[in-house]
């Protein structure tokens, strides 16, 4: 009866010192709301209009011919037709004023199937995304579809100045600057991107910040343009930074909006928290973060498997459990 009640005791403290950890562990995550975008925009370079050119059309036959030959077998798109319509979006606009709509006839005519099951959306998680889709070999994430492939990484806006448009600087876009034509060129891709979605779309989402924000593409353009009757699931993956417990977990805060929102346009929802396979890359670049640790068996016997799994937890109770039988029940 009495080593009974000590071990439940035992094991109480220990569980009140487990969650009394994790509260303090959750205050040291620090929020920030973010405006921005989720796309980067680089430092000034020297990218000509020229260069920006030859740079778009040897990316255009390298994803037509080399990259995804399959998706082209009615035959490759015209890829100085897809420059200029790229261009006449946005030359010699104002800066801040260029709408998405105008690039429509771009994004259309770069549109291509993506397939079924394939298609990986993603916010504030951009190079987690990009890794994990093996560019199109398990996933394709909008910079794996030949839209996002051709502009991925140029910085670009419009001038009123010849010629009517710059690859070297841009102003970042900022509540001033809503309408830059990078800005509006990822919306109006990521728009189309989402339209082409069949079966099962998978999001991976942060949850070390707001996991579903209302500034997001995502929200505001991805979400809205899956077509009901030809996307039937959506599968949630939420990633949190190794070494920090995360904000938001699936069932709570903005990832039960982002259920409401699901079923609203009603599409079946899953979530998944921390799935094994991207924990595994993000340990790939921190191995030695405590909680990759289980790495440290994968090259040792199961003997010694076994061994671990007792150092860490069954010893320390059993220990906790002879002290206090030997102090205070002998
Ligand atoms: C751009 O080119 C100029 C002259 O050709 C050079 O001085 C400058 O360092 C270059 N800038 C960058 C960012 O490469
Ligand atoms: C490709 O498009 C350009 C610009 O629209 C056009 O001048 C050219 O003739 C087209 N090439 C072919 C092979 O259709
Ligand atoms: C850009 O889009 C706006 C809004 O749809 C339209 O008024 C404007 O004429 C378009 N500009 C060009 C160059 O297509
Ligand atoms: C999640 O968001 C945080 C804060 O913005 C960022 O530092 C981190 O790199 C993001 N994690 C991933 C996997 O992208
Ligand atoms: C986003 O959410 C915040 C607070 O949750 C709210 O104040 C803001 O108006 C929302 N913005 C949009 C564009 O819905």
């Amino acid at each position: 009866m009495i080593i009974d009640a000590l071990l439940k005791l035992t094991l109480l403290l220990s569980s009140l010192y487990f969650v009394t950890s994790q509260r303090t562990a959750d205050r040291d995550v620090s929020i920030t709301i973010d405006v921005s975008l989720d796309y980067d925009v680089s430092s000034p370079n020297n990218v000509t209009l020229d260069i920006a050119k030859s740079i778009f059309s040897g990316r255009g036959q390298q994803y037509q011919y080399v990259q995804h030959p399959e998706l082209f077998k009615d035959g490759p798109k015209n890829v100085t037709d897809l420059w200029v319509k790229f261009i006449d979006a946005f030359q010699y606009q104002t800066p801040c004023t260029v709408d998405p709509s105008n690039f429509s006839d771009f994004v259309n005519a770069a549109a291509h199937d993506i397939p079924k099951d394939k298609t990986l959306l993603w916010s504030k998680t951009r190079t987690l995304a990009n890794t994990y889709s093996q560019s199109g070999g398990r996933y394709f994430t909008i910079t794996d579809s030949l839209s996002g492939y051709l502009v991925n990484d140029l910085d670009f806006c419009a001038q009123k100045q010849y010629p009517g448009v710059n690859f070297r600087s841009c102003p970042p876009p900022s509540h001033q600057c809503q309408k830059g034509a990078e800005l509006s060129f990822w919306r109006e891709a990521s728009r189309k991107f989402a339209e082409l979605a069949s079966g099962t779309v998978h999001v991976l989402l942060n949850g070390s910040t707001i996991a579903y924000s209302n500034e997001s593409i995502f929200y505001g353009y991805e979400l809205p343009s899956l077509r009901e009757g030809t996307v039937t699931e959506i599968r949630a993956l939420v990633v949190h930074d190794l070494g920090v417990r995360g904000r938001e977990k699936c069932g709570s805060g903005t990832l039960l909006k982002l259920q409401a929102d699901v079923r609203k346009r009603g599409f079946k929802f899953q979530c998944t928290d921390d799935p094994a396979d991207l924990r595994h890359l993000l340990c790939a670049d921190e191995p030695a973060t405590s909680s990759c640790r289980f790495l440290d068996n994968d090259h040792t016997s199961s003997g010694n498997q076994i061994q671990n799994i007792f150092k860490t937890s069954a010893v320390r109770v059993v220990l906790i459990y002879t002290f206090f039988y030997w102090r205070f029940v002998r």
